[in-house]
């Protein structure tokens, strides 16, 4: 398989290298090495997650973690020990899910690696992604659209294709998957335009709404998730976001649920931001998760104690997220510093270790997890 390119806008790309620069040139302090890190003895008195995991309201919190088949045996043990569910982080999008990439015949060989490590110890599955236009190969099989536009009926094939992959899927994950990304990132990655992908190309924002309805014909018990990624949360993008859910309210499209990824980049979004933006999902009846939770270390490198100010910063995400009803609980994405997408990933490599997990490089809880921890646990 082609390795998927993961491009980066120019306004991304522009936000970076001013994160970039300012990095090098700025007083910034060499990140301390696990090894010297001064850890409080406070860790001993948070955890694990899913311990205490309910809200007020005696609604169970997802504390999760996103998942790899390749973890070592210590990374699956603290999986295990901490987390109550797990997102693959890659082996079931559509293109990860075929034999050579290729529309037809699916592998479900990672799946069951991944079934019966989550059916072992308890874990619910988030199912990410049925529909997700970026990263061709990954998020959707390489042939795809020339596959369509060679069809009499472009527009009647993509549906055709969409509506068999979905419910191949979710039949074949019955009992193990009940909530689903169902379209993940309908936005470019940088900026409030919507991603222009194969399916936007063929169908517009319809294919958006057919998703969400061949889902929940296939399943009609299953949470089906809208997730997207925001770098901050005021502006055109989020009000862009609030007007498609709307649209999709208005038309009583099948919506449960709204994934707010929450990968912080390139800058810190302002905490009352976040808490504007969640009182709009509360205010229409939306329940929200945040699904891939992780916070570049880059952004606090010119702090004396970056982890700690790193922690400080999700104390707060984390308080404000609690606070609503709404809120079905917390995925991290990078929860071991070890092994996380940022330090493989065009343009943060450039300044790894990102550091952008909870656990270190030796597996210990950083002060990031007692943040969490104090933060989401504290509330029983
Ligand atoms: O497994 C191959 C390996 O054999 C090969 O040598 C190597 C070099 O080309 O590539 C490896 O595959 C990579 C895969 O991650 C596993 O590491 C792919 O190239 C790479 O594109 C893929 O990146 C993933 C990315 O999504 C694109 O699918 C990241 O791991 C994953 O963390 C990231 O996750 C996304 C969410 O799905 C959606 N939200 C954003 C988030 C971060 O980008």
């Amino acid at each position: 398989m082609d390795n998927p390119k993961f491009t980066v806008p120019v306004l991304a790309r522009l936000k970076f290298i001013r994160t970039m620069v300012m990095q090098k040139l700025g007083d910034s302090k060499k990140l301390t090495e696990p090894e010297t890190y001064n850890y409080s003895s406070e860790e001993a008195e948070y955890g694990p997650f899913k311990k205490n995991n309910r809200d007020n309201s005696g609604n169970k919190l997802i504390f999760g973690g996103a998942y790899d088949p390749e973890f070592s045996e210590e990374e699956k043990k603290i999986f295990i020990k901490e987390f109550n569910s797990l997102t693959p982080e890659n082996y079931m999008k559509w293109g990860m899910l075929l034999k050579n990439n290729r529309l037809g015949e699916y592998d479900f060989s990672n799946l069951e690696k991944i079934e019966s490590f989550a059916s072992e110890n308890g874990l619910n599955i988030r199912g990410h992604a049925l529909i997700w236009g970026k990263v061709p190969g990954m998020g959707y099989p390489v042939d795809l659209y020339e596959k369509v536009l060679s069809d009499l009926n472009p527009r009647k094939r993509m549906i055709e294709i969409m509506d068999n992959h979905i419910s191949i899927i979710i039949n074949r994950c019955r009992g193990s998957v009940s909530e689903w990304d169902v379209v993940n990132e309908p936005f470019e990655l940088s900026g409030s335009k919507f991603d222009v992908n194969p399916f936007y190309r063929i169908l517009g924002l319809d294919y958006i709404k057919q998703s969400f309805w061949t889902a929940r014909s296939i399943d009609p018990d299953a949470i089906l998730v809208l997730n997207e990624q925001f770098d901050d949360y005021k502006g055109t993008r989020i009000n862009r976001f609030l007007d498609l859910i709307d649209r999709m309210l208005e038309e009583h499209v099948p919506l449960d649920r709204i994934g707010v990824q929450s990968h912080i980049l390139f800058t810190k979004p302002a905490i009352h931001d976040l808490y504007n933006f969640l009182k709009q999902l509360q205010e229409r009846g939306l329940q929200f998760e945040i699904t891939e939770f992780d916070i570049r270390i880059g952004l606090f490198i010119r702090s004396d104690d970056p982890f700690m100010v790193q922690a400080n910063y999700i104390k707060d995400f984390c308080q404000v997220c609690r606070d609503f009803p709404n809120f079905r609980g917390i995925t991290f994405w990078s929860q071991f510093d070890s092994r996380n997408w940022m330090d493989n990933s065009m343009p943060f490599s450039l300044l790894s270790p990102n550091a952008p997990g909870l656990f270190d490089t030796l597996y210990r809880k950083k002060p990031a997890y007692i943040a969490v921890a104090s933060s989401l646990l504290n509330k029983q």
